[in-house]
Order: C-alpha cells, then structure tokens, then sequence
C-alpha cells in the first residue's frame, strides 16, 4: 500500500544533490527508473524532472523492513528516501550530473505504485508517436521531452521580462469573439443564450491589439493562444501559441529594433547563440528569386539562376513554349552531385512532379566535361556551354532546370534545393540563420475567389510610394509587412498597419467588399479609428514554432505539452467527440447526418 509523506520533506532535486553535500543527511523523491538487486545491496537510479540520481540500500544501514520493501520496487514507483550522501563506491558515471556520488539509504517510502507502463520511459524512444500520445502523461517523464518544455516555460520567462523592461504592457484579450471569415478557417462555439449564434476562437489577437492601441496602452504583448482550422503538417497546430505584440507610433525599423533586441538576449541566453545586428534583411521579390521562396533557407547557397533570357532562342520546345505562355526558365546548381546515379536524378523529377513540375530537365557535367544531359539533343553545343556558365556549372556538377510559371518554378526550385540540401546533410541544427523578408505584395490573387485577397491581412498598409498603382495595377502593390525567418522557416510576421479611414476603405473596396460588409465585420475597428488613432505596427512570433528552432526538434508535437495529431484531435483524451443529445438541444443544435454520396 502506498505510504504518505508523513512529515518527510524533500530537500533536494536529484541532480541538486552535489559533491559538496557528500557527508551530509539529504531527503530526495521522485520516480524509480531503474532497480538491480546484486544481492544484498540494491541500486535504485531515481529520477525527477532534474535528472537521475543513484541511491544504495544495504541491510545494515537501512534495517530489514526497508530493505525488504526496496526489493520490491520496480519502474515508475514513485518513493521518498533519506539517506547520506557519499562518494560513489562503484566507478564515476562521466554521463550523469550525479555520477561522482551516490545516497547511502537510511530510510525509504513507497509514495505511490506502478503498474508496468507501456513504454520505456527513456530518451530518445523508439517507441511509436501514436502510443506516445496516446499515453502522453508517461511521454512527458522522458527527459527529451522534459527538457523540451523546460526550455518552453524559461524562454515565457525571458521574454516578459524582456519586454516589460522595454515598455510592454502584458494584456490579455479575450478568446470567444466575433468570427471574421478572412484567413484560416474559424473554430466556432455556439451560443447557449443566443440559440444560432456563434462565437469564433481567434485565429490571433489582431483586433483588439489594435485596438489596444487606439486605447492608448501603447506597446502591448501576450502569450496569446490561437486557434486555425487549417490542414496540419510539421510546423502547424490548430491550437497555437504566438508571442504577440504592438507599438504605438511605430515603423517597420521600431518593431525590427525591438524584435532583434529580443531575439539576441534569447538565442544568446537559451541557445548560447551569438546573434549579430542587424540581422540582414532582404526583400520578397529578392528571396523568391534567389531562393524561390519568402522562408530562404541560408544555411546554404544552391541559389536559383534565371536562365530565360539565355534559352529564348534555343530549340528545346520544353522550355520555349514556358517562355511563350509568360512563364520562366531557372535552374539551380547541385554541385558536386554531377554522378548522381540516373536513379536519384529520377526519383528528383518525381520530387518536382509532387510539387507541379510537368517534368526536370538536368544537365549532368562529367568529370571530362562531357554532358549527360536529358535536353542534349535540343540545343547546340554553344548553348549547352553557354547555360553551363551562366550556371556557374563545373565538372563534377549536376544542373536542374525548370520550365514553368513563375509561381511553380519558384515552388518546384524551393523545394528542390532543401531536398538537395537534407540529403547532402547541409542543414545544420546549431546554425541559426536569420533574415527579415520585406516588402511583401499587399494582394495575391485567389483563382478560387476571382478577387484579390491580403496576402498578411486586410489591415496591413501599402507602401508610401506604391499606393499610387492601387487602382491600376493592385497586384504590383507592396506592403509595409515583413517575416522573421529562421533557417527556412517562418518564426514570426507582422505589419505596419493602416491607420488612415480613406486608405482603408480603399483597401476594403480593392479586396471586393461592399462598405456594408466591411462594417459588419469590422465596424467596431472602423468606429475606433474615427476616435484619434495612433500609426501602429506590431508582429507576432509562432512561439511553439521558436521553441522547436531553439532545441532542433523535427516536430512542433515536441515542444508542446498536449498536442493534437495531423487530423486535429487529440490521442489521449480523445477529444473532439460527441456530446450528450441534451447539450445540443440546449444549444438549439441538430446534427445533420453524413450525406452517403451513393444515395
Ligand atoms: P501570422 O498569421 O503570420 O500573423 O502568424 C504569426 C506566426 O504564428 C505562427 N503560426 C503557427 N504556428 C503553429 N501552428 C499554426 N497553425 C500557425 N499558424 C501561424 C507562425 C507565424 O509566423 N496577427 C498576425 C501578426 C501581426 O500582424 O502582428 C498573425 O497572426 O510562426
Ligand atoms: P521530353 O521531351 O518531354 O522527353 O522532355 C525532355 C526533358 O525535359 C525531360 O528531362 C523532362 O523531364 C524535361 N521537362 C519536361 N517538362 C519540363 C518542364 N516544365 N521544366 C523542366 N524540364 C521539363
């Protein structure tokens, strides 16, 4: 039976047990990880959150009863022990904070049992995610995962601090708000009082940070929760949580200031990261065509090459008929990789395929400077030599080019170059290579709508000078937005935001909504700003998003405590599930059943 405390009082973590306390009485508890009896005389490593520490039972120092009961531990008992602290008898253990001593016991409580969990708790487990998840309270023992999270709570720390040193004002603002169906798909609660009516849970705080601001407060921040029904991968959670934040009377260098102030002290404080300022800034338009993408990777080169121009008058229908249709031809250098083995070269153009490419055309450069080259036959050998050199191409070197659209060459060359670059093991975890990506395009045009949508939000302002094309040319548009991206991903976004009546109602009527719609949905922002409204911007990072970057974590799952799987629910509690018949007639709710498509 389990025993209590009984005045028992613990005086240390396990780790916090040091060679300086050796001689002394100490009282430590925790959960047993792992028991040997070599007979008559028992090793018992205890674990708590701080690590692991070895404890001895012997006859002679701890009695019959407790001996007696320390034969009966097994792993995850959780005990209290009181015993001295002495020099390890056995050899020192280099890979524990605790291996150059050990606790002599005097005295032992079994707190609580254990049956045999499902899963080793152990770092590095192989056992699967799902029984993982489904078991996430025993999950969250492993030492990864505890550090993980460990880590999560210090970096809360340091950033409040941080920024209430720099005049930030933590506000809260509330999570059941009205749903705004632009961005991401809401979360709905309905409403029990207003039988039909919903509250949305925000997808973030951006409404009411702003007008937080036309308020007066200033500069506010939160650790906000959000919420976005939206397909999940790698990075994404439906719920989430950003390091949110606005400033009063601010331009895109304030909040880049302030932003890069925080991101030294933590990357400098957490990860022992000597971040150097400024961090170097590229545009939109920059980052799509060297990296062919708006979350650049620069942990390394492989930068696209705009060959167009070169292969205009060229007789390879492939990439004519792209230039003809208004689209491109561009091409990365994988060098070194000009012997790839066909195999690979064709598993690449089926990676390409994944992501719109109608094909990959390569061009691989001997050793003797000959060709392998899947377009040969097309072009002259002065066109082959000339596109080697515009590629910088090298014996010894593989070219891969795309013929398409802008927007798929761009996708299929982005990503082909990570691929390059995972397989060449170029992506380092300890390297963090920042960048703020500008200038962003304020519109991108939605086929599936026919309109045009905000690329950030419908509340981002233009570009002084290119307000101007607002009417003419929407898509040419800039934006005063800009992304913090972290080794090719994005950490944090935000703005500067429109503070003007006239410019936001252009901005509503550009994105197709009526004046009536605008006010519906946003009247309350609308009426605000008819009060003295400071200029504002703000940004807000994905803090779970800067945890994972911190610790080299491939899943965002690791540096959450609860998270929920790729299709939205939740393995342990079993969440979302159907509720009691009574709660929706409360909520005046009726559940249409699943169409079968074959009726
Ligand atoms: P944005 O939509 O870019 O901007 O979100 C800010 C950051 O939040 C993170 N993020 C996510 N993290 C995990 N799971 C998700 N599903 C998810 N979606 C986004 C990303 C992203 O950079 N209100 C604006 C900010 C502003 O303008 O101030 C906003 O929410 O790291
Ligand atoms: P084909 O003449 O269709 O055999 O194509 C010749 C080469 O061009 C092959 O290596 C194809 O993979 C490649 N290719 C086809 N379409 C494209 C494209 N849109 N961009 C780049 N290469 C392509």
């Amino acid at each position: 039976m389990a025993e209590a405390m009984l005045g028992l009082k613990r005086t240390h973590r396990c780790t916090e047990v040091t060679a300086g306390d050796i001689g002394s009485e100490v009282t430590v508890m925790g959960w047993v990880q792992k028991s040997r009896n070599k007979g008559g005389i028992i090793f018992v490593d205890l674990r708590d959150r701080s690590g692991i520490l070895q404890l001895i039972f012997e006859e002679k120092d701890c009695g019959e009863e407790v001996f007696a009961k320390a034969e009966k531990l097994r792993s995850e008992f959780v005990i209290a022990v009181v015993g001295r602290v002495e020099a390890r008898s056995g050899a020192v253990n280099e890979n524990l904070a605790t291996g150059a001593i050990e606790i002599r016991a005097k005295q032992m409580r079994i707190l609580s049992e254990s049956e045999v969990p499902p899963f080793p708790i152990e770092e590095n487990s192989k056992t699967r995610e799902e029984l993982r998840l489904k078991y996430r309270f025993l999950d969250l023992r492993r030492p990864d995962i505890q550090r993980n999270l460990i880590l999560r709570s210090k970096v809360a720390t340091m950033t409040r601090a941080i920024l209430a040193e720099e005049g930030f004002l933590e506000i809260e603002t509330p999570t059941l708000i009205k749903s705004t169906p632009e961005g991401a798909r809401d979360y709905l609660v309905p409403s029990r009082v207003h039988p039909g009516s919903f509250y949305a849970l925000p997808q973030s705080p951006q409404l009411f940070k702003q007008l937080l601001m036309c308020s007066g407060y200033d500069r506010y921040f939160q650790l906000a929760r959000c919420y976005r029904d939206e397909d999940l991968r790698a990075d994404r959670q439906p719920e989430f949580t950003q390091i949110d934040m606005e400033m009063s009377f601010a331009d895109v260098d304030d909040v880049i200031a302030v932003n890069e102030k925080l991101l030294k002290k933590l990357f400098g404080e957490v990860c022992g990261y000597d971040l150097q300022l400024p961090i170097r800034r590229m545009t939109w338009r920059e980052a799509m065509d060297r990296f062919g993408s708006d979350k650049p990777d620069l942990r390394f080169g492989m930068e696209l090459k705009n060959v167009t121009d070169l292969v205009r008058g060229c007789g390879f229908g492939v990439f004519t008929s792209a230039i003809d249709n208004g689209g491109s031809v561009r091409g990365i250098n994988a060098d070194g990789q000009g012997a790839m083995p066909r195999k690979k070269i064709d598993a690449l153009v089926e990676f390409a395929k994944g992501y719109g490419a109608k094909g990959l055309a390569y061009l691989a450069i001997q050793e003797d400077g000959s060709y392998k080259c899947s377009f040969a036959k097309f072009m002259t050998e002065e066109e082959l030599k000339a596109l080697c050199e515009a590629m910088g191409g090298k014996p010894g070197d593989l070219l891969l080019f795309a013929a398409d659209k802008d927007k798929v060459v761009f996708d299929v060359l982005g990503n082909l170059r990570l691929e390059l670059a995972r397989q060449q093991g170029l992506l380092k975890k300890d390297d963090f290579q920042f960048v703020w990506i500008t200038e962003f395009p304020l519109l991108e045009y939605s086929e599936e709508e026919n309109r045009y949508v905000a690329m950030h939000h419908p509340f981002t302002m233009p570009m002084d000078e290119d307000l101007p094309l607002i009417d003419t040319d929407p898509g040419a548009v800039r934006a005063k937005a800009y992304d913090i991206v972290l080794n090719g991903t994005e950490m944090g976004g935000g703005s500067v935001r429109i503070h003007q009546a006239d410019i936001q109602s252009k901005m509503f009527e550009v994105l197709g909504f009526t004046p009536e719609r605008a006010n519906d949905q946003f009247g309350f922002l609308l009426e605000a700003f008819k009060y003295g409204v400071p200029p504002h911007a703000g940004l807000a990072y994905g803090f779970d998003r800067m945890i994972m970057l911190m610790v080299g974590a491939d899943s965002i799952r690791d540096v959450i405590a609860f998270p929920k799987v790729k299709d939205a629910s939740c393995l342990m509690t079993e969440a979302p599930t159907p509720v009691d018949p009574k709660q929706l007639e409360e909520l005046g709710i009726e559940i249409v059943k699943e169409k079968n498509p074959e009726e």
